[in-house]
């Protein structure tokens, strides 16, 4: 298997960077031109098939994923152009802001709990930066793909000094080394590719009937579910509310100790492709959207990544996959360090392998 290209990101919890490889290669025996990322989140698969050549069509609910998509497919490809906006933004004296007031915090002999008992992501040296910088991009009011480009620029240098495990839900007790750094931007790893990519910040659901494309690649959020555990479930929204407001810039009202954003409570913005509870029928609310999206999907070629934890939730997804399709191949990378990945040409679960972690990748056909 050749290797992947490479891709850039921010930590971000599913992020299929690992998987790049497999995806490439099941994407490339499919014959198909134009992919259809619908739950894009890093990007780090969109990037990859962009840089190999194929058309793109990228697509999350996430705001941030918007912006990124839209810097790594759509921007005009000047470095030059732009390290000359970075190097200004990198010069601005830091300023008191809204970000520092909430999410800044003094370095206090390593402790990140401040003086009102609440930890912060960031140290208040980057904040008051990310206060002067993020106003700043506004001011300079550039076209879409520009601003898209900085954002992620910024995003990239705030995750390189952050005080978290990789999302926003919760911070370090102690700050971590990274946040006592200088906070710098640089020009996002731009390529070169084709300029008909598409980017789209739309429910998966509503817009795949208007998607063309000849692969679809989902790899929908429903993480390690467990019919008899609670749910360890990641809520994109909850996870990564900051990253939503660096984007939109909009200083929303707040609550928790996380500080989230009240729009990314579980009440308003669950995914219905997060839901863990099961309806009447005693089926998965997640696995009915996912239904729902093979039914709606027009790609004649569909992969699909799925992450092992609870053999009900397997088991009722083999069932879903057999109602659309026929499983071509299915390729799983065990947990387990020394079992090696391996590819199979045919449909059969691998239930004597079925552990937690294990990674699938199913390609359908139909
Ligand atoms: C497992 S992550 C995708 C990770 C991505 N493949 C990567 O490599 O970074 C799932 C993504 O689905 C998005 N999402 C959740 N519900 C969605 C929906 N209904 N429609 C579109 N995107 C959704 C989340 O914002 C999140 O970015």
């Amino acid at each position: 298997m050749p290797l992947p290209p490479p891709t850039q990101g921010i930590k971000y919890a599913g992020s299929k960077q690992r998987l790049l490889g497999p995806i490439l290669d099941l994407v490339g025996r499919t014959g198909g031109q134009t992919v259809f990322d619908a739950f894009s989140g890093s990007t780090r698969v969109s990037q990859a098939l962009a840089r190999t050549g194929y058309r793109v069509v990228a697509n999350d609910l996430s705001p941030c994923a918007k912006v990124l998509a839209t810097c790594y497919l759509t921007a005009p490809h000047d470095p030059a152009h732009y390290r000359e906006l970075i190097a200004h933004l990198n010069a601005l004296p830091g300023e008191d802001g809204w970000f520092t007031a909430h999410y800044g915090g003094h370095a206090n002999d390593g402790c990140a709990v401040q003086s009102d008992g609440l930890k912060r992501p960031f140290q208040r040296h980057n904040t008051r930066r990310l206060d002067a910088i993020r106003a700043e991009i506004d001011r300079l009011a550039l076209p879409e793909a520009e601003t898209s480009v900085l954002l992620t620029s910024l995003l990239l240098a705030l995750d390189r000094v952050d005080n978290t495990l990789g999302h926003f839900a919760a911070y370090l007790r102690r700050w971590s080394a990274r946040s006592y750094k200088e906070m710098r931007l640089e020009v996002p790893a731009l390529f070169a590719s084709r300029d008909d990519h598409e980017v789209w910040q739309c429910d998966a659901l509503a817009c795949a009937p208007r998607v063309s494309a000849d692969v679809a690649y989902l790899d929908p959020p429903y993480g390690s579910n467990n019919d008899k555990m609670p749910p360890s479930r990641v809520r994109y929204a909850a996870y990564y509310h900051l990253w939503t407001t660096v984007c939109r810039n909009d200083r929303p009202a707040l609550f928790g100790k996380a500080r989230r954003r009240a729009d990314s409570s579980d009440v308003l913005a669950a995914s219905v492709f997060e839901a863990f509870r099961k309806d009447e029928a005693g089926r998965f609310v997640a696995v009915n959207a996912l239904d729902d999206l093979l039914a709606k999907l027009t790609a004649p070629h569909v992969i699909l990544s799925y992450s092992s934890g609870g053999r009900a939730t397997a088991e009722a997804l083999r069932e879903v996959l057999h109602r659309h399709g026929r499983i071509a191949a299915v390729w799983q990378l065990p947990h387990r360090r020394h079992v090696m990945s391996q590819m199979r040409w045919t449909d059969a679960w691998v239930r004597d392998d079925e552990a937690p972690h294990t990674e699938y990748l199913f390609w359908l056909t139909r």
